[in-house]
């Protein structure tokens, strides 16, 4: 499974490209605001980090207008993938931005049947939100599932990109069913090293290295 990270936090990107972990970035409106920089400033410098694909999103919310967005968004970097919302018009500026070689991440899904639209509108990635459909007592996880299983019957290439990840149970069950990426918070994918048992174990360890003063160099 790769590993995008869904920040614009150029700290945290780079601490984490550094160790292998970030195979692309997400960002939304939201993230953007959160950073208080300049979308394109931003994105520009997160794609000068990363080599994989990196999500920016449009702001319209009609298709010529986003297809416009996503046309100048395309421009800052070879990597960059232009996110669109999953409606109608999302759908088609996902069509037109596709057929001229940009990839595409169709955003905010939460069904089975909007996967199933993206896909044959020729999406590189489909992000279906876990973390939403788990606050309104759904199971994210059952989504990831349908559409690994409609994908797979079908033999489409859309990526199936796990989002709003809130916790390291998350990632493992986006693993354990095959979703292609999963794009998480900086510290959810760090939290991801944390055991209580690894926490104990290297505690006993310390206490006997300093009573039999174990030295390496
Ligand atoms: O990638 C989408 C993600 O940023 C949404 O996460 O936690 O706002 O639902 P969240």
């Amino acid at each position: 499974m790769k590993f995008f990270v869904d920040t614009a936090d150029v700290d945290a990107i780079k601490e984490l490209n550094d160790l292998g972990m970030v195979d692309g970035v997400t960002t939304n409106p939201s993230i953007i605001a959160k950073s208080g920089r300049n979308i394109l400033e931003v994105t520009k410098e997160i794609c000068d980090i990363v080599d994989g694909p990196v999500s920016a999103e449009v702001v319209a919310t009609e298709a010529d207008a986003m297809i416009a967005e996503g046309r100048k968004l395309a421009e800052i970097a070879d990597n960059i993938t232009v996110k669109v919302p999953l409606t109608w018009d999302g759908l088609k500026a996902c069509k037109v931005l596709s057929s001229e070689g940009t990839m595409v991440n169709v955003t905010l899904c939460f069904s089975a049947n909007q996967a199933l639209l993206a896909a044959k509108a020729g999406a590189t990635f489909i992000s279906p939100f876990i973390g939403r459909l788990d606050d309104i007592n759904l199971d994210g996880m059952d989504l990831i599932e349908d559409i690994r299983t409609i994908y797979d019957n079908y033999g489409f290439e859309t990526q199936i990109l796990a989002a709003s990840i809130r916790s390291t149970n998350h990632m493992s069950d986006c693993a354990k069913i095959g979703a292609d990426v999963a794009t998480a918070p900086p510290a959810v994918i760090k939290a991801m090293a944390n055991h209580v048992l690894t926490s104990k174990g290297l505690d006993a360890f310390l206490a006997d290295i300093k009573k039999a003063d174990i030295k390496i160099v």
